[in-house]
């Protein structure tokens, strides 16, 4: 039997209509959450990741601003850059697109942007203060795309096995520290598997929840999936399809068509994960207007 499809375009739209009221509600307090990207260089992913970030901010009433800046730009200047967001009481998110050009060093931008302004969740900050469940944080928005999947498809991770595969401070570590934490898409029983692990098929069919972030194209057979798993793919890729129109085609780390047959619920790639990252960083931009107010008031 094919399994329950988890749409990441479905439960986005889900979630930016309900932010979409929530940014109308608190335009009524007098509360405008405003998102910074800045794009240093050229790089046409970059620009196309940066544009849509910025449309799908202004679509759900976000004050948006795109700072696009010359790829010999220095790493003082855009250091300066981020000092200036940083004082901007327009400003709630700051998101310095990745990868940055030579020789700018991203720790040292990352570890700039104010905490309380990291939507992108990466400063050491909010890594620390996930990773130990203490105080506010801004979670990393892929990883929490992934929590919020799970909890909306009715696969709440609490009491689970998740199989996490990858271990990138992007997604595969803030992952785990998000399934283990004593809160909602939390209290997960957590293992993390990665290119280094012996019998990779022995782990990910000891899961009752797989994510697969490997980055590896559909790596993630049939065989390596227990019947009645749920499987949540993070992996993107264009490969070479001769045969399609394009000449190419997307698909995840997962081999969608056989595992299809085996889960018992599985997320698309593309139409998975992906949409749900922008929409965790309009609501990583809400909250942190929330709290900046909060602290504005106290
Ligand atoms: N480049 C690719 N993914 C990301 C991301 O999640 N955040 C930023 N800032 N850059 C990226």
């Amino acid at each position: 039997m094919s399994a329950q499809i988890i749409s990441g375009r479905d439960i986005s739209a889900e979630i930016r209509a309900e932010l979409t009221d929530r940014v109308a509600e608190l335009e009524k307090d007098g509360i405008k959450p405003g998102l910074a990207t800045v794009l240093v260089g050229e790089n046409p992913a970059s620009q196309m990741y940066v544009g849509m970030k910025n449309k799908a901010a202004a679509k759900v009433g976000l004050h948006s601003r795109q700072l696009t800046l010359p790829v010999e730009t220095s790493e003082e200047e855009l250091l300066g850059v981020v000092a200036g967001l940083n004082a901007d009481p327009e400003i709630n998110g700051i998101l310095v697109q990745l990868p940055l050009p030579d020789p700018i060093d991203e720790g040292k931008i990352i570890e700039a942007i104010h905490p309380s302004k990291d939507v992108d969740g990466l400063n050491p900050v909010n890594v620390g203060r996930l990773a130990t469940d203490s105080g506010d944080f801004l979670a990393p928005c892929t990883p929490a795309g992934v929590i919020e999947m799970l909890v909306r498809s009715d696969n709440d991770p609490s009491g689970k096995h998740v199989v996490v595969v990858g271990r990138s401070n992007l997604v595969g570590r803030p992952l785990a520290s998000l399934l283990l934490r004593k809160d909602r898409g939390g209290n997960a029983t957590v293992t993390v598997a990665h290119s280094r692990t012996a019998d990779l098929t022995a782990v990910t069919r000891s899961a009752e929840i797989l994510v697969v972030a490997m980055g590896i194209p559909e790596k993630i057979t049939g065989e390596m999936v227990a019947p009645g798993t749920i499987v949540i793919d993070v992996g993107t890729h264009r490969v070479d399809d001769p045969g399609s129109e394009k000449g190419y085609r997307v698909c995840g780390d997962v081999l969608f068509d056989e595992v299809k047959e085996v889960a018992a619920a599985i997320s698309p790639s593309p139409g998975g994960v992906g949409p749900m990252t922008i929409t965790m960083l309009l609501s990583n931009t809400v909250k942190a207007a929330v709290a900046a107010a909060a602290r504005a008031s106290a």
